[in-house]
């Protein structure tokens, strides 16, 4: 057991496809005590309560990443939960007002684009800004937060969380820098292969896209099981010395830039077209 005797807190687990539902159902199994958190009106639809029942009872505290003071208390709670520190801290949160009202890049909304960086990066920051100022990490530990290659490369549909995810993973260097200095804690951000999850599919030509980067990666996809087995690497005492690092888990979709599933993909579906 990998994680025996390690205490978190684990952000985003909306159903069954979400990442974080199985970085949390992992944790459990390889030892780990937790709180979950989701925006109020994720709480709501009510499955995470099925997830805390699978996971040893695990308490559920409601937060929207966007309030300072709901961060606060999360983070207050979960350390009289878990008594104390904690050593772990998985970030699996992402929305864009912009996609989902359909507005096109070069005719954004700029109210929806201040919530969208302040719900998918900005949260990144207050959750480390307030587990700096309460110290709620233990020394070693380990903060994750996912991130997409949107925000290395343009990938047209993928929008303004491009812009998000770039701002996320800037983020994840500014403090690891200094919660390496004070406390050897890590923090890092896993660039995950599309997945279909309520976000993922989301994104316009999804089934296309996630078809092309399948084509594409020499290992396939990665799927959420496997980024959740890749997020407990990460919680482990295993990485301790890896950190402000963004790291690919994207089968090596990355590092490709052709391949013939690629052209046999396009072969087919031009085939397909002409019937
Ligand atoms: N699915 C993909 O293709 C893919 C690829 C790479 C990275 N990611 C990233 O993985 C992370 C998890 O997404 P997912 O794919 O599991 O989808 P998901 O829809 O299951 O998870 C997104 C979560 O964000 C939460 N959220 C949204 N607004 C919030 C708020 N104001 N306060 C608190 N929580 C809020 C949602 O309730 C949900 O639980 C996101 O950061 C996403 O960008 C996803």
């Amino acid at each position: 057991m990998i994680l025996k005797g390690k205490k978190g807190i684990i952000f985003g687990a909306l159903n069954d496809k979400s990442i974080a539902w199985q970085v949390a159902l992992k944790a459990h199994e390889q030892g780990a005590e937790f709180v979950l958190t989701n925006a109020p009106i994720a709480m709501r639809m009510g499955e995470i309560n099925n997830l805390a029942a699978n996971c040893g009872n695990a308490q559920v505290i409601s937060c929207d990443v966007s309030k300072t003071e709901d961060m606060e208390n999360l983070v207050e709670k979960s350390m009289e939960i878990l008594g104390g520190q904690v050593d772990f801290v998985l970030h699996s949160v992402g929305m864009s007002l912009n996609i989902r009202k359909g507005r096109d890049y070069a005719d954004v909304d700029y109210k929806f684009m201040h919530d969208t960086l302040d719900i998918s990066s900005i949260s990144f920051h207050r959750l480390m800004q307030t587990l700096w100022k309460k110290d709620a990490m233990k020394d070693w530990g380990s903060i994750v937060a996912l991130t997409y290659i949107g925000a290395q490369r343009v990938f047209p549909d993928y929008h303004e969380m491009g812009d998000a995810k770039s701002l996320l993973e800037s983020y994840a260097r500014g403090f690891g820098y200094r919660f390496g200095k004070e406390k050897k804690v890590r923090v890092n951000t896993i660039s995950q292969s599309p997945t279909k999850t309520t976000a993922g599919s989301g994104v316009k030509g999804f089934g296309d896209f996630f078809d092309y980067a399948d084509a594409l990666s020499p290992l396939g996809n990665a799927s959420a099981d496997a980024c959740a087995e890749y997020c407990l690497s990460l919680f482990s005492d295993f990485t301790r010395m890896v950190t402000m690092q963004n790291l690919f888990h994207d089968g090596g979709f990355s590092n490709t830039g052709f391949s013939y599933d690629v052209f046999k993909l396009i072969e087919n579906k031009n085939e397909g077209g002409a019937e």
